[in-house]
């Protein structure tokens, strides 16, 4: 194995030599060319400091999953260039400088005006698809003039795949609900590629996209790919629902393909996991203020109405309410990273600062602060350190695609200690059958499962987290994109190398 693959475990080198190999043979028999990754947020963003450009990775998994497929093979990721140094770090075409990338491979940005970044970004994806297929009880906003910078903004995607691809049938794959109509654009520039979209976020019933004027047109735009990926039987489900009312049923293959983690080498560590339990315990206490003793709830998030922060929150006050007994023994650490821009996410900022500070002004003392709630993110080590060291991982996203941070946490725990409770509506859920399932949204029912979780017995912790390691470890990211490009491959061949063209459907403009 090569530098790439250091640090990874058994299970994780296995699947990513297999993915190796796969690429590797794809090439050699001159089945596809080249590999493309297409996406809006870039794995690398570069900021200004005093001793000049530094680049840094945003947070979320699928910077982390993507990378490791085109670090396997090289190839091109094209993004938007977002950060503030991006352009003092690439070329005139938008490449960044090799002395500027840490990863090996080309990354070609691209540079969106803020108008475009209005429509498409802030307006189409966060306003109105992101609610839209998440039921989290915001209503999306539909405006016509986003969904037509959104579909400007995916044609300059297509346009920049047509210029970085290096051959006539280069492997494109095409990331979320950004860019839905990415695959039918490249189709119409390049008809062999073979295209593979992933649909990261929940795929919501067909009555959720009645209301969405534009739905022929995503669908055809989506369907236009030789494979489209969900992550859950039940996102599937509903795909093939909305696919059976289109117009437009596309040439499309469909599946789905859980998304995970690495599966990284200290998750088989059987060794020391209570020395380095304690070892992170006392980094935790240092850095966030945990008094010695005290039972520790982890929540980890993206500021974001979809993660249930503010339920969670509630919850922990009707644990208070009810049990006098767990006052000054147990607080809550929530480590959250900042959120997107908008009102949504500011009134949930406010309301999760108003709820830690209501709690802690009821119950806290001088001793003990009953919620810890630190908004300015952290560090992934650091993050590391608050899985080895908490008692129980509180997961309870209202409603989620996958959620990584529950398969962390499990990976986290070489020592076999710890609970995990898991909101029923995360992907995740599907796997990790051996969490404490919650529905968040019931405030008395969630309160008595972390009550359930802070007295779980240590054999029952163990045989819960054996269980749910053994899932983890035999499906690592490398597996998934593995079973992704070589799904996506049968499927291209099954359509021919002449692709058909894409059928005429009617396109609905936005009353608005
Ligand atoms: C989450 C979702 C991804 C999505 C991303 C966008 O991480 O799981 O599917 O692509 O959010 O986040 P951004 O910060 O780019 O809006």
């Amino acid at each position: 194995m090569n530098g790439r693959t250091a640090g990874l475990s058994a299970d994780a080198v296995r699947d990513a030599a297999g993915l190796t190999r796969l690429l590797g043979r794809l090439g050699g028999a001159g089945d596809c060319g080249d590999l493309i990754v297409v996406s809006n947020r870039a794995p690398w963003i570069h900021s200004h400091t005093s001793t000049g450009p530094v680049a840094r990775r945003p947070a979320g998994g699928l910077v982390t999953a993507l990378e490791t497929v085109l670090a396997a093979q090289g190839g091109c990721w094209i993004a938007h260039g977002s950060g503030e140094a991006d352009r003092i770090t690439s070329d005139s075409q938008g490449h960044v400088l090799a002395r500027h990338l840490p990863s090996p491979y080309r990354l070609r940005r691209l540079w969106l005006s803020d108008e475009e970044v209005d429509g498409h970004y802030h307006g189409m994806a966060n306003e109105g698809l992101w609610p839209l297929c998440h039921d989290a009880g915001v209503a999306p906003v539909l405006r016509g003039a986003d969904w037509r910078r959104y579909r400007e903004v995916n044609r300059r995607f297509a346009d920049a795949v047509a210029d970085e691809a290096r051959s006539e049938r280069p492997v494109v794959l095409v990331q979320d609900y950004h860019l839905a109509l990415v695959p039918r654009m490249i189709r119409e520039r390049l008809p062999q590629a073979i295209v593979i979209a992933f649909w990261h976020i929940p795929f919501p019933p067909p009555q959720a996209w009645l209301g969405f004027p534009w739905r022929e047109e995503l669908m055809a735009g989506l369907l236009s790919s030789d494979l489209v990926g969900v992550q859950t039987a039940a996102d599937l489900a509903h795909l093939g629902a909305l696919r059976a009312m289109s117009a437009s049923s596309g040439r499309a293959a469909a599946g789905a393909y859980p998304i995970s983690i690495a599966w990284p080498e200290a998750a088989e560590r059987t060794a020391p996991p209570a020395a380095s339990r304690d070892a992170a315990r006392r980094l935790v206490e240092g850095r966030f203020g945990v008094p010695p003793r005290v039972r520790l709830l982890l929540g980890v998030d993206r500021l974001d109405y979809t993660k249930g922060i503010a339920e969670r929150l509630q919850a922990f006050e009707c644990l208070l309410e009810r049990r006098p007994d767990l006052h000054g023994r147990v607080s809550l650490l929530q480590v959250t990273a900042p959120g997107r821009a908008g009102p949504a996410y500011r009134w949930l900022e406010h309301t999760v600062r108003t709820v830690a500070m209501r709690i802690n002004a009821r119950f806290g003392d001088a001793a003990w602060r009953p919620v810890l709630l630190h908004l300015d993110g952290a560090d992934a080590a650091t993050v590391a350190d608050c899985y080895r060291a908490c008692d129980v991982c509180l997961v309870t996203s209202l409603h989620d695609g996958m959620n990584l941070v529950a398969k962390e946490f499990v990976a986290a725990r070489a020592d076999l200690r710890g609970a995990l409770v898991l909101g029923r509506r995360a992907g995740a859920a599907a796997e990790l059958r051996q969490a404490l399932a919650v529905d968040p949204r019931d405030i008395g029912a969630l309160a008595a499962t972390i009550a359930a979780a802070l007295a779980m017995p240590r054999h029952e912790q163990a045989l819960r987290m054996a269980a749910m390691r053994a899932v983890l470890r035999r499906r690592t990211v490398f597996g998934w994109a593995g079973r992704l490009l070589e799904d996506g491959m049968r499927a291209a061949a099954a359509c021919g190398t002449a692709a058909p063209a894409p059928r005429a459907v009617p396109l609905l403009e936005a009353a608005a």
